[in-house]
Formats: structure tokens, C-alpha cells, sequence
């Protein structure tokens, strides 16, 4: 197949950053697109409705500007204090998720619960409007490569206090990881990013480290890429496309300490494309970028499409002022 015509994917997880940076991050991540879900993980963080809805707002105008038909959805971030009375303000004022960030999980993330308990209030609260957690699921203790291991008995704690709370866990990455979100009730779902599809932790630190693709959850084994390998292309509902999309500056990539995030928005679906016909599932594509990710959530869906050819390009080093994965390899797909 050279040539491969989809309806609009979607991206449910995607970080724009604010300030300068924001517009470039912007155009990037939302063009081809029909929605993105955007995180909270700005500073100050948005767990106000009033900050949610500038941060709405402020996007929202880049994409009129740009003329760039994309729905954005948000996000808040649950931190301890919070109360109901601002989880509620932030659901009224539209938020798709309360996203839950262990404490020092990563960028940005100091501020957040050090167990579940922290926020307990909120959780229940965010359980009886009908809102959806979103779970940075790694233990921030444990050791780098078990963190996402050790948080497993964490998300069932959540589980069972909170028998109603609709669940996504970010980011799958690793084969225990997809066990768990198969085993658990249909009110669970996973993300997968195209970086943990494409990368292992070989990728990252063998032959020179490539900063690129330094990330949390860290890239992990060639049997857990083939695990969500296998969710992403299976067609199953509890499995969607959130790339994780992570700018971080150039030049802060390239001196210690180098900050997690990975750029994928430039090449997402190039990789996608890759891994899938790798797999022979280019038919899956587009219900994993396109169709189980509005259908979990609810969202309706339009009837645009896009077309991606099988033309090489080569990825440059510097996209938007960032350090994007893939820079310097030649891809196979583009988007026409
Ligand atoms: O690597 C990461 N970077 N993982 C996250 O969860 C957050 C992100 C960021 O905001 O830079
Ligand atoms: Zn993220």
C-alpha cells in the first residue's frame, strides 16, 4: 500500500506548554487533527477554572488565527487542598479529565497527591459529576524501570474505593501494564503513545544516548513494545492513540539535567504508519487514531479524513525551536 486515507485522527494526550512557546507547540500538535487533549502540567499548574479556561482560551485563539479546525479538550490536575468546589468549577467549565500525577512523577509534578488519599476528596467528588481520572501511573520511588510495575496496586486501590470512576491510565509501557487494563472492568482504558510503539530503551541508550527520546515512563523492552504492539492493532475499545507529545527546548535537551518529554507531534503519525505496516495492520490505523478514542470518551466525530502517502522524508534536528524523535532518520509516511 502506498497511499492510506483515514478520518481525522484524534490525540488524547498532548502537552502545548504556554508563553512563547505555545503557538508553534500549537500548529504542530493540532493540524491534521480533529481533537486533542491537552495537559495541565503548566506552572502555575491549571486547577482553577479560571486558569483552565485562559489556557483554553489562549489556544483556542492560535487555532483561529491559524485556521486550524481542531476541537480542544482540557484538562485539571488534582492536587491535594484542592477541594470539591474547584474540581466541580473546572468540570463546569468543560474539562474532559482530572489528571492525577504522583508527586515528582515528572515534569512539573511536584505539587501532586503521594497517595490517593491525598486526594480523596477530590477523586469522589470528580466520581459523582460523572468525570474521568487520568493517571500518570508510575511510583516515583521505585526504581526507573519498575515505577510503572509498583503503581499497579495503586490504580486497583482507586479502583475499589472509587466503583464508578471511568479511568485512563497514560501512556502504557510495558506488558504488564496492558495485562492489568485488559483484566480490569470496561471503565478502564489505556493510551499508547507512538514513541513506545516505534522505541525501546535501546533506542534511547545505545550507540550514544539520544536525549530525543529520554521520557516518563521510560521506553522499555522490545516484549513489552510487542505488547502494546498487539493492544494497539487489536481493535480492542479499552486501547487508544495519545501521543505524549513533550517539547522541551533544543538546547535544554542537550545539556544535563536533559528533561523528560518526548516530541512526537511532527512525526506521530508517521511512526504509527511505520509500526502498523510493520505489523501488517495498516487497516487498524485509523480505529486506533481515530475512532476507539472519541467512542471511549464520548465525543462525537466528524466525517473529515486525511491521506497519508508513502513518500520518505527526513526528520530535521530542530522543529519549533525543539528537539524532535526521529531527527536526522528518514521516515516512510507523510501526510499529504
Ligand atoms: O516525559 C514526559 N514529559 N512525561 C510526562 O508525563 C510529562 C512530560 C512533560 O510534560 O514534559
Ligand atoms: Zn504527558
Amino acid at each position: 500500500m502506498t497511499e492510506l486515507t483515514i478520518k481525522q485522527p484524534s490525540d488524547f494526550h498532548v502537552h502545548l506548554r504556554q508563553g512563547d512557546e505555545l503557538e508553534a507547540y500549537t500548529v504542530q500538535t493540532a493540524k491534521h487533527f480533529e481533537n486533542i487533549l491537552v495537559m495541565p502540567n503548566t506552572k502555575p499548574p491549571i486547577t482553577t477554572a479560571e486558569r483552565l479556561t485562559a489556557y483554553h482560551n489562549a489556544i483556542q485563539a492560535i487555532l483561529v488565527k491559524h485556521a486550524i479546525d481542531c476541537r480542544i479538550f482540557m484538562a485539571f490536575k488534582l492536587v491535594p487542598g484542592m477541594g470539591e468546589r474547584a474540581v466541580l468549577d473546572c468540570i463546569r467549565a468543560g474539562a474532559l479529565i482530572g489528571k492525577y500525577y504522583p508527586s515528582g512523577s515528572t515534569t512539573n509534578a511536584e505539587d501532586g497527591p503521594t497517595h490517593p488519599s491525598d486526594i480523596k476528596e477530590e477523586l469522589r467528588t470528580l466520581e459523582q459529576a460523572q468525570g474521568i481520572l487520568s493517571i500518570h501511573a508510575e511510583s516515583p520511588t521505585s526504581p526507573e524501570f519498575l515505577k510503572e510495575r509498583d503503581f499497579l496496586s495503586t490504580i486497583e486501590y482507586i479502583l475499589e474505593r472509587y466503583p464508578k470512576l471511568r479511568i485512563v491510565i497514560e501512556h502504557l509501557s510495558t506488558a504488564g501494564t496492558v495485562d492489568a487494563v485488559l483484566g480490569w472492568p470496561d471503565r478502564v482504558a489505556g493510551t499508547i503513545t507512538a514513541h513506545h510503539l516505534r522505541y525501546t530503551v535501546d533506542d534511547l541508550l545505545t550507540d550514544g544516548i539520544d536525549s530525543s527520546l529520554y521520557c516518563k515512563p521510560i521506553l522499555k523492552t522490545e516484549h513489552d513494545r510487542k505488547a502494546l504492539i498487539s493492544a494497539a492493532i487489536s481493535g480492542n475499545p479499552k486501547f487508544f492513540f495519545g501521543s505524549d507529545s513533550a517539547p522541551h527546548p533544543f538546547e535544554k535537551k542537550h545539556i544535563f539535567p536533559v528533561p523528560a518529554g518526548a516530541y512526537t507531534a511532527p512525526v506521530r503519525l508517521s511512526l504509527l504508519a511505520e509500526v502498523f505496516e510493520e505489523n501488517d495492520a495498516l487497516h487498524m490505523l485509523e480505529y486506533f487514531t481515530s475512532t476507539a478514542g472519541t467512542a471511549w470518551y464520548g465525543i462525537s466525530s466528524s466525517n473529515s479524513y486525511i491521506t497519508l502517502i508513502k513518500k520518505p522524508w527526513k526528520v530535521p534536528d530542530c522543529i519549533d525551536g525543539a528537539f524532535p524523535v526521529a531527527h536526522g532518520r528518514t521516515l516512510q509516511w507523510q501526510i499529504v
